[in-house]
């Protein structure tokens, strides 16, 4: 019988604190379609100062803010957005900004630590001359910190350059910052620095920073009151909102000095599995708190297998191909947690290896 249950599957799955549920409910709440809910108003406002932008704007999540975020910056039929071929915008939000938006996306391969190169950038801006031919550029996409690429951060130093890039074009820059607070941390750069060259993020409160439910976009205060009308239209307008946003006012509050032991632990837990016979990854490139493992041909363990035996022994991860799972750390797991994962990774992939003769 399992008694302990560890689940990596993602950051997504922590629990409200007693912090958070007790904030929940003595949160003074109002309607916030009238504009009148002083909890969504205050999270805002806080996040606004914050991030170093005019206004925020609190959604349900973190798909509705990139695309909202999207169409307020491509709202003319006919624009392009130029983002990462690996990006979440692209491969994990059921195309919204082509189906909703009519937006078209012009991919830039992303290389291994989530960036694009700039000169790739700036050779897919659509050159207006061919206009009567080409969609219009109206915007550039980055995603810091990149899950797809295992959570590695982007420097401040090269998000300036996008941001000069697209001034330079006249274009628009929107990061998909699901997780900025994690890459603030791990470079060491403060998040109003870090997001200084965009005219938009959208940040997850219900990632790294374990609220239950929400994310915020910033901007421009004409931005946030276009993104308004918008996320209305998307049925993204709640009513006594301030329940959920009194939870995220606890997680900014509380959770983003947590992230840095979150690093920690996740690279504890990636040099220990690196020393596993059988499993493949690259410790040095965890960066923050995402770690992908891929299973090596010669050990035999499929990671559907090597999933489900876990799970056997309550250790939750995502498998993500036939020889790949992810693991997500967040500030739920404990160290000792940590250690029991690596016991159970070992008795399961020696355990594999042992059935099949090796
Ligand atoms: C990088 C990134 N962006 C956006 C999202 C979308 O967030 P949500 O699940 O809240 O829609 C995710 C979700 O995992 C993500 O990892």
């Amino acid at each position: 019988m399992v008694t302990r249950t560890v689940d990596f599957r993602s950051d997504t799955v922590t629990k409200p604190t007693e912090a958070m549920r007790a904030a929940m409910a003595s949160a003074e709440v109002d309607d916030d379609v009238l504009g009148s809910d002083p909890t969504a108003f205050l999270l805002e406002k806080e996040m606004a100062i914050l991030m170093g932008k005019e206004a925020a704007l609190f959604v349900p999540s973190g798909t509705m803010g990139n695309l909202v975020s999207v169409l307020v910056h491509c709202d003319i039929r006919g624009s392009e957005v130029i983002l990462g071929d690996n990006s979440h915008i692209h491969i994990y939000e059921n195309g919204g900004i082509a189906t909703i938006g009519g937006v078209h996306p012009r991919t830039v391969k992303n290389n291994e630590d989530g960036t694009m190169d700039i000169n790739l950038i700036e050779a897919a801006i659509r050159d207006p001359r061919g206009e009567l031919v080409y969609p219009t550029t109206r915007l550039i996409c980055l995603e810091n910190s990149h899950a797809n690429s295992g959570g590695r951060c982007l420097s401040v130093e090269y998000t300036d350059k996008v941001g000069e890039l697209a001034k330079r074009h006249g274009l628009k820059l929107h990061i998909d910052g699901a997780r900025i607070f994690n890459a603030s941390v791990a470079l060491g750069v403060p998040v109003d620095r870090l997001v200084q060259a965009a005219d938009s993020v959208s940040v997850c409160l219900s990632k790294g920073l374990g609220a239950p439910v929400g994310s915020v976009i910033v901007g421009s205060s004409s931005f946030i009151t276009k993104a308004r009308r918008l996320r209305k239209t998307l049925g993204g307008g709640m009513r006594q909102v301030g329940i959920l946003c009194a939870a995220a006012l606890v997680a900014v509050q509380e959770n983003v000095a947590k992230l840095e032991s979150d690093h920690k632990k996740a690279k504890l837990l990636a040099e220990g599995l690196n020393q596993i016979k059988g499993l493949k990854l690259d410790a040095r490139s965890v960066e923050t708190n995402i770690i992908f493992i891929d299973i090596e041909e010669s050990s035999r363990i499929t990671a559907g297998k090597l999933c489900k035996d876990l799970e056997q022994r309550g250790i939750l991860v995502m498998q993500e191909s036939s020889s790949r799972v992810r693991i997500v750390m967040h500030h739920q797991i404990s160290a000792s947690d940590v250690q029991y994962a690596l016991s159970c990774f070992q008795q399961v992939v020696k355990g594999v290896q042992n059935e099949n003769g090796i």
